[in-house]
């Protein structure tokens, strides 16, 4: 079924919408009912109109997560903070191309610091802005929301960058993960099999953990 390089879909619930106060009960949960990464969405309320968490946070949940750590960095300058944030245990680090001047350099960086390198783009950026940088990625995130909120609605226009992705990843022999983020449900998911790795804060934490990982990956 899968197209890329992973022999089932993987997912990854965004603790964006767990319980802030109940962290450590809601990974342990979602680790248990079948997620395979925990999405960690860092905002600075400057590249994003909202605050969420930082490198203490990410620290400290290193230290219960049985999954690896798939971080989202939506802060400007994210050179800044690489260093920080792989310190405190992030597995995957992902940036977001409009975010810094100099984006090969930081994806450069984060591997040479041993943790797999993610670039990103807000959806009316032109997947042509990435393009250079696909050679340094092991992650490419495709955001199907404007990033900032959990909670919003799929963008239907945003699929035709995914399917690029994979043909470009076919064509010249690219290892990159394509991962979605952004209103991914049982309703969009179908949309959506060009990637490998869904992200999904609502539609899991306000399901069943379990139904609703299996059913994004198809084994519902
Ligand atoms: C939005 C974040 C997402 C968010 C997704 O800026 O990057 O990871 O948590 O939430 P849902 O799945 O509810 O759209
Ligand atoms: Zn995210």
């Amino acid at each position: 079924m899968s197209k890329g390089p992973l022999k089932t879909k993987w997912v990854a619930p965004s603790i964006l919408s767990a319980d802030f106060a109940n962290l450590e009960r809601d990974i342990r949960a979602v680790a248990a009912a079948g997620a395979d990464l925990l999405h960690v969405d860092v905002m600075d309320g400057h590249f994003v109109p909202n605050l969420t968490i930082g490198v203490p946070v990410v620290e400290s949940l290193k230290k219960v997560s049985p999954l690896p750590l798939d971080v989202h960095l939506m802060i400007e300058k994210p050179e800044r903070f690489v260093e920080d944030f792989i310190k405190a245990g992030s597995d995957y680090l992902t940036i977001h191309v409009e975010s810094t001047a100099s984006p090969g350099d930081v994806l450069q960086k984060i591997r040479s610091l041993g943790a797999k390198a993610g670039i990103t783009l807000r959806p009316r950026t032109p997947l042509k802005d990435i393009e250079a940088f696909l050679p340094l990625a092991d992650l490419v995130l495709v955001m199907t929301v404007e990033p900032g909120f959990g909670g919003q609605s799929f963008m239907a226009d945003q699929v035709v960058k995914m399917q690029e992705l994979s043909r470009l990843r076919r064509e010249k022999g690219y290892t990159y993960l394509i991962e979605v983020d952004g209103g991914v449900s049982d309703k969009t998911v179908g949309q959506c099999q060009d990637a490998d790795v869904f992200v999904a804060g609502s539609y899991v934490f306000k399901n069943d953990y379990r139904t609703a990982i299996r059913t994004l990956k198809g084994e519902a």
